[in-house]
């Protein structure tokens, strides 16, 4: 563990799990996620630290390294997860960034909880950044520590990434803390947002209701700094992924997830963590409809349906999950015959082998979230899917439909447009799938997550160039 690191991560949660190990004692696995693959080659050639949460109220955790990573734990007490992550994160924040697809909660006591944790966060940044260190703070769980990273530090380079949409000005102002979250955000250099769309809102907002002077994506602030707004749409590890499709063990396991859910039937597969800004209902109910109206056939078609457990205490996302069940349950009863269900629920978490085999194994791969940030399962797929086959249907709100020009893109609050597409991409000819899927491929490889961490940074050293130390790009 260095004493002090030139690049500091800060994200709500550490990129490892915590695990109980077969002596009993209790290790770390480091998690799946993208963010920490494309961080890892930049971190180890910086001396590279990440702070973040382990999950959980263990309160006595001592820096570590996994891997070769060196990671500082932040300990939330049971009354921050309930007011910092479940309240004002997940049930204020999340809901009005996500176009308010459910009603946001606001108490105070939640805003108070937000302020003390993202100052744990930011005095912690502060005891590891060595001087003139670039610290990168990432996502809506911890907008004020950019700022309360510049009023400790002013000698640090700040960048700050929000991995989910940013509002438009008009649901954003319904925030009673509006104008603290906006300051908290410009203390950064940089704000980098998915899409171009969040990044001009942001710039308004500042505009209007903070009063600083704006031209294009520049924030022009009293004291004479300059803050730059702009999108980096995120990636995923693509050539890992079509790797892992490759292997043998997938390709064993894909023949095996085909064959149990008969192999003359088309799959329609669907993956998320169970939350209501994904469309999960919506979409099974267009497949349903189909089913019901005699177009599809529960002999040549199921749909998988995979919904990660996620903040499971939050009133919200208990309802989806009874909604979802019921739901489900009722399709079945109705439209399912004995050993084939019209619907294959899976309510759980997988590894990605097991991902890439059900990507694999998809004929249809469905993805309609009302609102997301980009969707890493969209681009998880088509690298997948390294055969050319395959169909995308995917929602036109997801940042992802930008760069996916070619799946059939949905409204998914159209459910009849979503039955005519689900059904189009179900009859489409080989010709038609494999020419859409190559080109979504080339964009997918093309620009990966690596390359996206690669041009935040240097998106970040470029501001104020005689400020702070640069980050060396990662060693080859
Ligand atoms: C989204 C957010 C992340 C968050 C993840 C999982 O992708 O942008 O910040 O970590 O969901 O949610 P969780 O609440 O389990 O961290």
């Amino acid at each position: 563990m260095p004493d002090s690191a030139q690049l500091v991560i800060v994200a709500n949660r550490l990129p490892v799990d915590r695990v109980d190990l077969p002596d009993g004692t209790r290790g770390w696995r480091r998690s799946p996620g993208g963010l920490v693959t494309a961080l890892d080659p930049v971190m180890r050639a910086n001396d590279g630290v990440w702070i973040g949460w382990p999950g959980g109220t263990e309160s006595d955790l001592e820096p570590f390294e996994d891997d070769g990573l060196s990671l500082v734990p932040v300990s939330l007490t049971e009354d921050e997860i309930e007011e910092f992550y479940e309240g004002m994160s997940n049930a204020t924040l999340w809901p009005i960034y996500h176009d308010v697809v459910a009603k946001p909660e606001f108490h105070r006591e939640w805003w108070d909880s937000y302020v003390t944790v993202n100052r744990r966060f930011a005095e912690k940044a502060v005891e590891v950044a060595e001087e003139g260190a670039t610290v990168w703070v990432h996502d809506y769980q911890l907008q004020l520590v950019p700022q309360m990273l510049r009023d400790l530090r002013p000698d640090l380079r700040i960048g700050f990434y929000l991995h989910i949409p940013f509002p438009p000005a008009e649901l954003f102002a319904q925030l009673p803390w509006r104008r603290q979250i906006l300051e908290g955000l410009l203390g950064a250099d940089l704000v980098g947002f998915q899409m171009s769309g969040g990044a001009q809102n942001f710039v308004r907002l500042v505009r209007q209701r903070v009063g600083h002077k704006t031209h294009r994506d520049l924030v022009y602030l009293p004291d004479g700094r300059t803050i730059r707004a702009a999108a980096f749409p995120i990636s995923i590890d693509a050539e890992g992924f079509e790797e892992l499709a490759r292997s043998e063990g997938v390709t064993k396991r894909a023949a095996e997830i085909r064959e149990a859910l008969g192999e003359e039937r088309r799959v329609f597969l669907g993956i998320d963590r169970l939350d209501y800004t994904k469309g999960i209902v919506a979409r099974l109910r267009a497949f349903a409809e189909l089913v019901e109206e005699g177009k599809l056939d529960v002999d040549d078609a199921v749909f998988v349906q995979v919904a990660t457990p996620s903040r499971e205490r939050v009133e919200q996302y208990r309802i989806l999950r009874d909604e979802i069940d019921r739901f489900v349950g009722r399709v079945n009863g109705d439209l399912g015959r004995i050993g084939t269900p019209a619907i294959s629920y899976l309510h759980s978490s997988y590894p990605r082998e097991e991902m890439a085999a059900l990507y694999r194994a998809a004929d249809i791969m469905v993805v309609t979230p009302y609102r997301d940030g980009m969707n890493l399962v969209a681009k998880e797929y088509v690298a997948c899917r390294y055969d050319d086959a395959g169909a995308l249907v995917l929602s036109e709100f997801a940042g992802a439909a930008d760069e996916l020009r070619q799946a059939w893109q949905v409204n998914p609050y159209d459910i009849n447009g979503m039955k005519s597409a689900l059904l189009e991409a179900f009859h489409a000819p080989e010709k038609d799938t494999t020419r859409r899927m190559r080109a979504m491929r080339r964009t997918v490889l093309r620009k990966d997550v690596a390359a996206w961490a690669r041009s935040f940074l240097e998106g970040l050293s470029e501001i104020r160039p005689e400020h702070g130390k640069t980050v060396r790009p990662p060693r080859t």
